[in-house]
């Protein structure tokens, strides 16, 4: 059969989709350009363990899982469980639930730098309450940040420091429009890694700097040092140093990159994994830091939602009881060795490689021009072997042996294809689907 009638009503939604929702999705990761357009499926009904079945009926192997949200796996009968009681008792009250007490007590007990927490119901919110808190304790405006931190004014500003034109724009393809201009230059991108950069710009803006907000890593580990070098700058300028751990926190130990590599920052943004899929997100930090927010304006109805509370609660819990670091740490690993020896065995030239946490496979291509190409075709082909991923994994703990097996079975099936592609000359021909694109870059690898 086509592909394209494997996922035909996927792509009949797409399309209604393009006159009823700007942009068509709410995520721009969840944009059908984000994979192989024509062959990946596009619209999920349902979704259980390490697994989804598309509106077509066609089940798929998640390596994408809500782009990290999804931990324990899908529809976890423990957290869902939790969950159901919660309605049944009252998703969100007119008074406060202790739930939110609770969870700042477990907040504190796992990840180093928490000694209180406010909540939100997402990451980028969650930065944003970030920012205004360093800024309203230092009483300083300026931001410096390294990686993604959403899609508020304060963080998107950095879009208008670059000319699109140059090819250096952050976040490629995204337009600054909407994001007043007048904030341009009150947050400052530096380079990952780049320790001296970090120290000039520090100089540069000596007294005017609120926070350095960072992901402090994503699939390379930081260089020797690096991390800590950052801390001690931002000790002696003064600057609060904020880990954004949305993307890393949970899986390297359930206290995040900060406790997997024995760096505290003054305060941390997490989301996603920390409630297995439903809606919350968490500033928590030292004492210091945190206290002046409750002289600040900063408040939502949604953020007492008890059932976020109940998820989290639940999932930090069995993260905990289910060893998740040792399991992710052998799933990772696994997947690595596995991919690896498929790329050997098609004789293909590259490698799988990153944190285990975080695999990605990165394919040495004779001309880079060819990477979109090649990327797509790893896409379409791992899709149409019932396989859902892109060239980076996040697994869960329901992800098993067998799983990792069969990937790389499909895989190797897979650069087989490609590297004949390549031999022939020809890789656009094997391809039948829209090349996948870039949304925007990040600043940390
Ligand atoms: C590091 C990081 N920060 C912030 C965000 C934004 O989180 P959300 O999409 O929940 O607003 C993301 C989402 O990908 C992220 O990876």
């Amino acid at each position: 059969m086509p592909d394209n009638q494997r996922v035909a009503r996927s792509l009949q939604l797409y399309q209604r989709a393009e006159a009823l929702i700007p942009g068509r999705t709410q995520l721009i990761s969840r944009r059908s350009s984000q994979f192989a357009h024509g062959n990946s499926p596009i619209y999920a009904v349902r979704a259980k363990d390490a697994r989804f079945i598309d509106v077509d009926e066609n089940e798929y192997l998640d390596w994408v899982n809500a782009v990290g949200a999804i931990i324990l796996g899908h529809s976890d009968p423990i957290v869902d469980s939790a969950v159901k009681e919660q309605i049944d008792r009252g998703s969100i009250f007119t008074l406060n639930s202790a739930l939110e007490i609770e969870l700042a007590e477990l907040l504190n007990a796992v990840i180093p730098s928490a000694e209180m927490a406010r909540y939100t119901k997402g990451g980028g919110e969650a930065n944003a309450v970030a920012a205004r808190i360093a800024r309203g304790a230092t009483g300083r405006n300026l931001i410096l940040f390294s990686g993604y931190h959403g899609w508020h004014d304060w963080y998107q500003s950095a879009n208008y420091l670059v000319d699109p034109a140059s090819g250096e724009f952050p976040f490629a393809g995204i337009e600054p429009i909407g994001v007043p201009p007048e904030l341009a230059g009150t947050a400052l991108p530096f380079t990952w890694g780049d320790l001296g950069g970090l120290r000039d710009l520090l100089h540069a803006h000596e007294g005017d700097v609120a926070a350095i907000m960072m992901e402090p890593m994503r699939t390379e580990l930081p260089p020797p040092g690096y991390l800590e070098g950052v801390q001690q700058l931002a000790r002696t300028h003064g600057a609060v140093l904020i880990f954004d751990e949305v993307s890393c926190g949970f899986r390297p130990r359930v206290g995040g990159v900060q406790a997997y590599l024995g760096v505290k920052p003054d305060m941390t943004v997490l989301a996603k994994a920390m409630s297995n899929g439903y809606p919350m997100g968490a500033v928590v930090g030292s004492r210091a830091v945190m206290e002046p927010a409750s002289r600040m304006f900063i408040s939502s109805s949604y953020w007492s939602d008890n059932l976020g509370l109940a998820a989290s609660l639940t999932t930090i819990r069995e993260l905990e009881r289910r060893d998740s670091a040792q399991r992710f740490e052998a799933i990772g690993k696994a997947l690595i060795k596995h991919l690896n020896h498929a790329l050997r065995e098609a004789g293909l030239a590259g490698a799988c490689g990153g944190v285990f946490w975080n695999p990605v496979i990165q394919l040495d291509l004779p001309d880079e021009s060819l990477r979109a190409a090649a990327n797509t075709l790893f896409i379409q082909e791992m899709a149409r072997r019932g396989i859902h991923c892109n060239m980076s994994f996040k697994a869960t703990l329901a992800h098993s042996q067998a799983d990792i097996e069969w990937t790389a079975t499909c895989a190797a099936e897979v650069f087989s294809l490609i590297q004949a592609g390549l031999a022939s000359g020809d890789l656009l021909a094997l391809l039948e689907s829209d090349l996948t694109k870039e949304p925007f870059r990040r600043l940390v690898r």
